[in-house]
């Protein structure tokens, strides 16, 4: 599926690229009802998108609704590869393209994955460096330095040595969740036609931005999250991602954090200074 339009008539500040698998309609309904709703962000303009491929089971059946649903929301953007881990990467260059060609007047992208809580008010206004021009460079999110590549054939990470030879893998960020700015999306489409393609999507941008020369902008502390962390209103104020939260959990804390979100945290800012 093309989706030419979205971006027409709107200079975006952030584009969200949610990678998905075709078959899950719950999850990007939960992703709509929470973070990803246009709507939610009044001053800033927020462009949501879901990046899929073709379903590996029922091929043709979820088509059909596939185009059901993007005839109701408009938002789904897809070509014909299979959906599966192995093309994570090629899913994430996709959406690249696609900011690239369709949405080049956004200033920044975030690629973050369905099962994720996103508190995109804390991104935009203390993460992301404001005014204008944008920060040409700008890429961050959790950092993973010095990770090597698996070498056991059964695992699902594992990297032959002819796909990757050297021994350490450039500092990269998790695929959970990275944020950068917009320009980068056709820099690194680009350099994906030159380098090895690698299926591990996080790896493998980091590989390109290393071969781009753009270093990655260290995020403060405790902002993405990765380990498994229960909701806390007053903490989750105070970051931008959290791991693992599916659909229903995420509709369930979403509830609780968008409706009380006007609220102080006189508790948690006395812990902190405490
Ligand atoms: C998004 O938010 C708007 C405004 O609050 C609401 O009308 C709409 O139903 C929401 N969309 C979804 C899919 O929940
Ligand atoms: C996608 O993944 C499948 C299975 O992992 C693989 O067979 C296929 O070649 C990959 N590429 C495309 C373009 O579908
Ligand atoms: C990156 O840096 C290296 C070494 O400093 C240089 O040879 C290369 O041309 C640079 N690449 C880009 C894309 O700027």
């Amino acid at each position: 599926m093309d989706l030419q339009g979205k971006c027409q008539n709107r200079n975006p500040f952030l584009v969200l690229l949610v990678a998905v698998e075709s078959r899950d309609l719950d999850s990007r309904m939960a992703v709509r009802e929470t973070w990803g709703n246009e709507s939610n962000y009044g001053d800033v303009d927020v462009v949501t998108v879901f990046l899929v491929g073709l379903s590996i089971v029922e091929t043709r059946k979820i088509q059909l609704l596939l185009e059901v649903e993007n005839r109701v929301f408009g938002d789904i953007v897809q070509q014909d590869f299979m959906d599966t881990y192995y093309n994570l990467t090629i899913k994430t260059l996709m959406g690249m393209e696609w900011v690239a060609k369709y949405c080049p007047t956004a200033s920044y992208v975030m690629k973050i994955d369905a099962d994720i809580f996103l508190n995109l008010e804390y991104l935009v206004h203390n993460i992301l460096p404001s005014g204008t021009p944008v920060h040409e460079d700008f890429f961050t999110g959790f950092i993973l330095k010095n990770n090597v590549p698996v070498r056991d054939k059964a695992s699902k990470r594992y990297v032959p040595i002819e796909m990757y030879p050297s021994d350490t893998y450039p500092t990269y960020c998790s695929g959970s969740g990275y944020v950068f700015s917009a320009v980068i999306a056709q820099k690194i489409y680009d350099k994906a036609q030159v380098v090895q393609i690698m299926p591990m999507e996080d790896v493998f941008m980091g590989i390109c931005l290393n071969e781009l020369n753009i270093s990655i902008t260290e995020p403060p502390s405790d902002i993405f999250i990765r380990k498994i962390e229960d909701y806390d209103r007053c903490q989750f104020n105070q970051l931008v991602t959290v791991h693992r939260y599916g659909r229903n959990k995420l509709r369930n804390v979403w509830m609780d954090f968008w409706s009380k979100k006007n609220l102080g945290c006189p508790e948690f800012q006395n812990r902190i200074l405490g």
